[in-house]
C-alpha cells in the first residue's frame, strides 16, 4: 500500500502486480467489514464522494454509494434528470459545480470515452486535490468491473488467498460483443497482467482481428507497460473450440445502444452460435464457473437457466465483490485527502 501512485483510476494498463495485488488484498479484508454485524469502518469520515453518473447504472452506482457509506463518507448522487443539464448547463460546469463543493473524489461514467481523463487532466493542470474515478467511458474503460471480476475469480481458484498468482497459467474465454465492451478491455489488461490466457469469441463484426494486440503495446501517450510478462490473447471464432480446456468463461452483454449500425442481423442466430446454455457448457470438458458483469439479456447472449443457476454462474458474487472492491478503490484514492 506504500507504493501506491495513482491519484486517478482511469483504466487498468498502468497497473502493476503490486497495485493488483494492493487492491485484492485490501478487498479480502473490506469484505470480512461488509460482513460484519458493524459493516462500518470510520476511514473517509469527511470526504465527499460525489457519483456522477451521465449514463444509465444499476450496479456501479449503488455499489459505489454503499461502498463510500461503509467508510463513512459523505456521498452525493448526481442524476441528468434532476440536473441542471436539461437547462443548458454542459456537463463539464456540472463536474466543476461537485467540484467547488469540496468532491474529494468524483465517480464518473460517461458515454464519451476519454471524458474521465480530460477531467483529471484538468484537475492535474489546476492543482485541484481531486481524485478521478472513471465508472465506465464509452468502449474504453471499465476498471471497478475489470478489478472485481478479477477479485472473483482469484476468490473462485484460492479462496483463502486470492491473488494474482491465482490467475497464473488459467484460460479464461470472453464471449459476445467485445468491439463494444468496455468491460472487455478491462479484462484484458487484469488478467493478462496476472498470466492468464484469454481467449475472445465472437463473430468478426463483434471481434475484429485487431483485438489479437490489444495488450501488446502500451496505449496511446503512455511510454511502457509495467507489466513484464502478460498472458497471450487468443481468438477463436467458434464457441465449441473457445470453450474446450476453459478454467472459466465470461460472457457479454450486447450492447445495442452503442451499435451505430444493425451489426446482428438475428439474434436466435447469435443466441444459437455464442449463447451460453448448459448444453454449450458441455464442450468445457469439465465444470467451469460462468461470469457475466450484467445486466444480462436472456435469451440473447446466456440462457435464462444459466442465469439462475448458481452452481455455475458467478453473476451474484459478482455484484457482491462489487461493494468491497469500490471500497479499496476509494480508499485508496481517498488516503492522500486525509493529509
Ligand atoms: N456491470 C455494470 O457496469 O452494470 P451497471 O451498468 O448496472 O452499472
Amino acid at each position: 500500500m506504500n507504493n501506491w501512485n495513482h491519484n486517478h483510476i482511469l483504466d487498468l494498463s498502468k497497473f502493476s502486480l503490486e497495485d493488483y495485488n494492493t487492491v485484492l488484498e485490501l478487498t479480502t479484508r473490506f469484505k470480512d467489514v461488509h460482513k460484519s454485524s458493524s459493516r462500518k469502518l470510520p476511514a473517509l469520515q469527511g470526504r465527499l464522494i460525489a457519483n456522477l453518473f451521465f449514463e444509465p447504472s444499476t450496479r456501479t452506482r449503488t455499489s459505489f454509494e454503499l461502498a463510500a457509506k461503509r467508510l463513512s463518507a459523505d456521498v452525493q448522487n448526481f442524476s441528468v434528470s434532476a440536473s441542471s443539464l436539461s437547462k443548458g448547463e454542459t456537463p463539464l460546469d456540472t463536474i466543476l459545480t461537485y467540484i467547488s463543493m469540496g468532491a474529494d473524489i468524483l465517480v464518473i461514467r460517461h458515454e464519451s470515452t476519454n471524458v474521465p481523463a480530460e477531467l483529471a487532466n484538468y484537475v492535474d493542470r489546476n492543482n485541484i486535490n481531486t481524485s478521478i474515478l472513471n465508472a465506465g467511458d464509452g468502449f474504453h474503460s471499465h476498471p471497478s468491473q475489470g478489478l472485481l471480476d478479477l477479485f472473483t475469480l482469484a476468490t473462485f481458484f484460492a479462496p483463502n488467498k486470492p491473488s494474482t498468482n491465482s490467475l497464473t497459467n488459467k484460460k479464461i474465454t470472453i464471449v459476445g460483443d467485445i468491439l463494444h465492451s468496455r468491460v472487455a478491455r478491462s479484462n484484458l489488461w487484469a488478467l493478462t497482467a496476472c498470466g492468464a490466457d484469454v481467449t475472445l469469441c465472437g463473430p468478426p463484426t463483434l471481434l475484429p482481428e485487431e483485438f489479437i494486440d490489444f495488450v501488446q503495446n502500451p496505449p496511446p501517450g503512455q511510454r511502457f507497460d509495467p507489466i513484464n510478462k502478460r498472458g497471450s490473447v487468443f481468438i477463436e471464432r467458434s464457441l465449441k473450440e473457445a470453450l474446450k480446456n476453459s478454467d472459466a468463461v465470461m460472457t457479454l452483454r450486447l450492447q445495442k445502444e452503442r451499435m451505430k449500425k444493425h451489426i446482428i442481423s438475428d439474434l436466435d442466430s447469435y443466441y444459437s452460435q455464442y449463447g451460453l446454455t448448459h448444453q454449450s457448457l458441455k464442450w468445457c470438458e469439465k465444470k467451469v464457473p460462468v461470469l457475466h458483469p450484467g445486466p444480462v439479456n436472456r435469451g440473447i447472449e446466456i440462457s435464462s437457466e444459466l442465469v439462475e443457476d448458481n452452481s455455475i454462474n458467478l453473476i451474484s458474487k459478482q455484484v457482491e465483490n462489487g461493494i468491497p472492491i469500490r471500497m479499496a478503490l476509494l480508499y485508496l484514492l481517498g488516503l492522500n485527502k486525509n493529509n
